[in-house]
């Protein structure tokens, strides 16, 4: 399995009701795939993370870069992965500016830097703790 986090630039005309259509594709499409993990929207943004086997994530990410409702989509991290983080989600909706969340910031600015997978995989592990003791 993989691990792969995105960031994109929301098209300008991005509406609420276009990120639920969003949500709603990606939750009938994933479980098929195996793929699991979040969206994130605001500011302008999206940021999400795919996780599942390599093929499967790197063809639905690939299908995604096609995707009008965002352009400008550059990876942050990609690594291996043993287990899955956001195994609850067939793809978690958030709603907010990805930025805003330090563990997202930190990892964005660290984008092309070699960061090791254990410090990304821990990364992304303390994030969904956090995530889940928000809910
Ligand atoms: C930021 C973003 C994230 C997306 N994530 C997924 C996803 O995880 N799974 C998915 O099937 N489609 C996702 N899509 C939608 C796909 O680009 C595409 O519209 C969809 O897979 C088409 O499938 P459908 O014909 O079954 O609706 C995403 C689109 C955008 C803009």
């Amino acid at each position: 399995m993989i691990r792969l986090l995105y960031i994109s630039n929301a098209s300008p005309a991005v509406s609420e009701e276009q990120v639920q259509d969003i949500l709603t594709s990606a939750r009938r499409n994933n479980p098929a795939h195996g793929i699991t993990g979040i969206l994130i929207h605001g500011g302008g943004l999206f940021m999400q993370v795919l996780e599942g086997p390599e093929q499967k994530v790197l063809r639905q990410y690939v299908k995604i870069l096609d995707d009008r409702r965002h352009d400008d989509a550059r990876i942050l991290h990609i690594s291996p992965a043993n287990s899955r983080i956001f195994e609850k989600w067939s793809m978690g909706g958030i709603a907010g500016n990805p930025l805003q969340f330090q563990h997202v910031s930190d990892l964005f600015a660290r984008r092309l830097e070699v960061v090791q997978p254990t410090t990304f995989t821990k990364t992304m592990r303390e994030f969904a703790q956090m995530l889940n003791a928000g809910k």
